[in-house]
């Protein structure tokens, strides 16, 4: 677990159990608690194929934000903790598969007044969530949302950091995906990966870390993410 995050804490509450999902990996189940609808446990089985199929199967339903992104994420996930190091005031940053936005909102705190947030994602109910949290917290100004298509993410920006969390493995065309990102990027820039244990093995993330190496990005951290593998990509 990352430092300072909920160590010991065994279930997120809101969170009901239901017949045949599973587990967490890493997370214990307390009595009663603690699965996530549809989930399927992170084995490693499977070819790379197989795996990339059960990938495209893998797009988060809006109902899951208040499961994954309620009060206690923040905590578990500190933007400014992860992301601190990174991004700075008036920059211009993305938050593709932004999701509820918990960390477009993060990352407006760290790009102040003068940057700009691009909270992007292909669902428009998810979009609609982050522009109503943004103007609740005053940082609408800040933040832009923008809607992916399933070709690609299509921004005009060029970005000093973008961030993709628990996204990755959902994206269908990875090694297009990745072209995107690495083309947007200003160089020098950073480009954070943190994928759920719980959907991605190690293999598969190494399989995407090659493929990061492939589409030209190096490897400039590894940090620890609780519940997640991380890295952080250098342009
Ligand atoms: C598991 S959710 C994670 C949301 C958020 N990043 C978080 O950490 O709470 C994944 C999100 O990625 C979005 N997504 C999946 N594929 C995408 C793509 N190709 N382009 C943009 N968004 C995508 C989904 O719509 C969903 O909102």
């Amino acid at each position: 677990m990352e430092s300072g995050a909920m160590e010991g804490v065994r279930v997120m509450e809101g969170m009901k159990v239901v017949e045949g999902a599973s587990v967490m990996e890493g997370v214990k189940v307390a009595e009663g608690a603690n699965v996530m609808e549809g989930v399927k446990v992170a084995d490693g089985s499977g070819t790379r194929e197989e795996r990339a199929v059960a990938r495209e199967r893998l797009v988060c339903p809006p109902g899951h934000v208040r499961v994954m992104d309620n009060f206690l994420r923040p905590l578990l996930h500190r933007p400014r903790k992860l992301f601190g190091p990174y991004v700075r005031e008036g920059m211009t940053v993305l938050d593709v598969g932004c999701g509820g936005g918990f960390a477009s909102m993060g990352l407006a705190e760290l790009v102040g007044e003068g940057g700009r947030v691009i909270a992007a994602d292909l669902q428009p109910e998810m979009l609609a969530m982050v522009k109503k949290r943004a103007r609740e917290t005053g940082l609408a100004d800040r933040v832009r949302i923008h809607r992916c298509n399933a070709y690609g993410v299509g921004l005009r920006e060029r970005l000093d950091f973008a961030l993709a969390f628990w996204m990755v493995h959902e994206v269908v065309d990875l090694e297009a995906f990745l072209a995107e990102m690495y083309g947007f990027l200003r160089p020098g820039g950073h480009f954070f990966v943190a994928e759920p244990r719980v959907h991605v093995t190690r293999a598969d993330f190494e399989d995407l870390i090659e493929a990061a190496r492939r589409a030209g990005f190096t490897v400039a951290d590894l940090p620890r993410v609780s519940l997640s593998r991380a890295v952080v990509l250098s342009r």
